[in-house]
């Protein structure tokens, strides 16, 4: 299998992360595709934790090439600080690319991320407040500064010229904060190019070389499917493109160069930051879940908002990704509960629904259909296979897999590398049934006689 996406099937923070490095043991190099610095990767080695932002989570392994593909926007302070805490902590650095053609974060980026999320008040998207929407929307708007715009300061100095105004305009006029100095902003990224001179690389060619070799590689996603600027519940979406497609235009490959699409997701669901989120709890199991499983962002220390499992917005997800198997994390954490629910469908004025409607107005609608499965209580940490796992958590198991219509080939049961159970093989290539599975949940047959 030469590329394999790693993608998140929920609102983020499934554990791409653990995901990735569980699964990076045997390959070349691992490539983020899109997302900024506001993506939180957390990888657990034994006492250590690590948080990786922006740099993929193969770093830890000293034979991978880390690669931040053209479709990631940089900040470069926040890349200089990861490389120098690594490299503190004891991780050799030089060997990680970022494309030339990555699109900067600049500082008025953030500023403008902040002001607009303070103008909307109650309508804001909560964001992190990283700069990305800002970034993405000038790389559209062709007034964005590349990575390898910091390495030329004459010409980046006529650009910001031509581009810094209206942004100090913005900001002062319309959202009453201060700007940014031209002088200092260039000396800023001249400085930042100068550091980061030696990662800079054409990505795409190391890519497309690496998999002429027959080298396998990783496309770790960041941010997931229900935050994609196409497929989520726009506006409370981020702005790109964290489904496998996305690794394509963000990474430097065709469609036809991913041989495997591998989701992941946990065993409930949790959302940071505004938007519908139908099957939230707001009551004390919520709470045990938010205790037990430390959800807190990894980036912004925001408490998540927790629920349980939605097969809607799941089936949705398997199909835009062409899933071939998926890894279910944090099953651990519903350890002692009497019983899990699973959301099977949406009642919506009245009509059920059982495909994602990806609408934010639709969803904030959207009153779950439960369908309840009895809980356990042992604590599953320590177990490596299915059979070790107490009957009801392989009846849940087997619940999210039949929903689903994609194999799930690994349940992890802690955070730790080894705390993963290899349920099943994966496949090569996604199994046909998968999409005959959501054809047949979502689309009836047409009525031959067309009433
Ligand atoms: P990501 O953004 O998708 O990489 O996920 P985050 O790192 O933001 O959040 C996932 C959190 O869950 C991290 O703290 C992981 O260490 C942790 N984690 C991942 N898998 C498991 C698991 O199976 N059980 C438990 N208890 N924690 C896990
Ligand atoms: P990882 O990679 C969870 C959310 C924000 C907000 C919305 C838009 O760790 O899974 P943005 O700053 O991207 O403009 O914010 O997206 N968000 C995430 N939620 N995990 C993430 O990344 C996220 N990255 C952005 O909370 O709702
Ligand atoms: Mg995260």
């Amino acid at each position: 299998m030469p590329a394999t996406v790693i993608v998140g099937l929920q609102w983020g923070d499934e554990g791409k992360g653990k995901t990735t490095d569980a699964l990076a043991e045997h390959v070349k190099a691992v490539v983020r595709y899109q997302g900024g610095d506001n993506a939180g990767h957390t990888i657990m080695l034994g006492e250590e934790v690590f948080k990786l932002h922006l740099v993929p989570s193969g770093v830890l392994y000293p034979h991978i090439a880390p690669i931040i593909g053209n479709g990631v926007v940089v900040n470069p302070a926040t890349l200089i600080s990861e490389l120098d805490m690594l490299a503190s902590r004891g991780i050799e650095v030089d060997r990680v690319r970022v494309s030339k053609h990555a699109h900067v974060i600049m500082p008025y980026h953030i500023a403008l991320d902040g002001a607009m999320e303070a103008r909307l008040a109650k309508a804001a998207v909560g964001t992190t407040r990283r700069g990305i929407g800002p970034a993405y929307a000038d790389r559209a708007w062709r007034i964005g500064i590349r990575m390898e715009d910091l390495l030329d300061g004459p010409a980046l100095r006529s650009k910001l010229q031509r581009i810094l105004p209206e942004k100090n305009a913005t900001l002062q006029r319309q959202h009453n904060v201060g700007g940014f100095d031209l002088d200092e902003l260039v000396q800023l990224a001249t400085a930042w190019g100068v550091r980061l001179k030696p990662h800079l690389a054409d990505t795409t060619q190391l890519v497309q070389e690496m998999l002429a070799r027959g080298e396998h590689l990783l496309f770790e996603g960041a941010q997931g499917t229900l935050l994609d600027l196409d497929h989520g519940s726009y506006p409370f979406v981020t702005s790109s493109n964290p489904i496998a497609g996305g690794a394509c235009t963000g990474g430097g490959i065709g469609p036809l160069q991913v041989d495997e699409v591998l989701g992941v997701m946990k065993a409930y669901a949790t959302r940071v930051g505004a938007g519908p989120f139908p099957t939230e709890l707001e009551d004390e199991i919520g709470e045990g879940i938010i205790d037990r499983g430390r959800e807190f962002g990894t980036t912004t220390g925001r408490r998540r908002r927790v629920g349980w499992f939605d097969a809607v917005p799941l089936r949705y997800a398997v199909a835009v990704n062409s899933v071939s198997s998926i890894m279910l994390n944090k099953i651990d954490i519903l350890s002692g509960l009497d019983e899990v629910l699973i959301c099977m469908a949406y009642e919506v004025d009245g009509e059920r629904v059982d495909w994602w409607p990806s609408d934010a107005d639709i969803l904030a609608r959207a009153k779950p259909i439960y369908e309840h499965f009895p809980g356990w209580t042992e604590p599953i940490h320590d177990c490596r296979s299915m059979a070790d796992l107490p009957e009801n958590a392989r009846l849940y198991v087997d619940a999210v897999e039949r929903l689903s219509g994609a194999p799930i080939c690994f349940v992890s049961v802690g955070p730790e590398r080894h705390q993963t159970i290899e349920r099943k093989p994966r496949p090569f290539r996604r199994p046909l049934s998968a999409a005959n599975h959501v054809a047949a949940v979502v689309a009836p047959a047409a009525d031959p006689a067309g009433k």
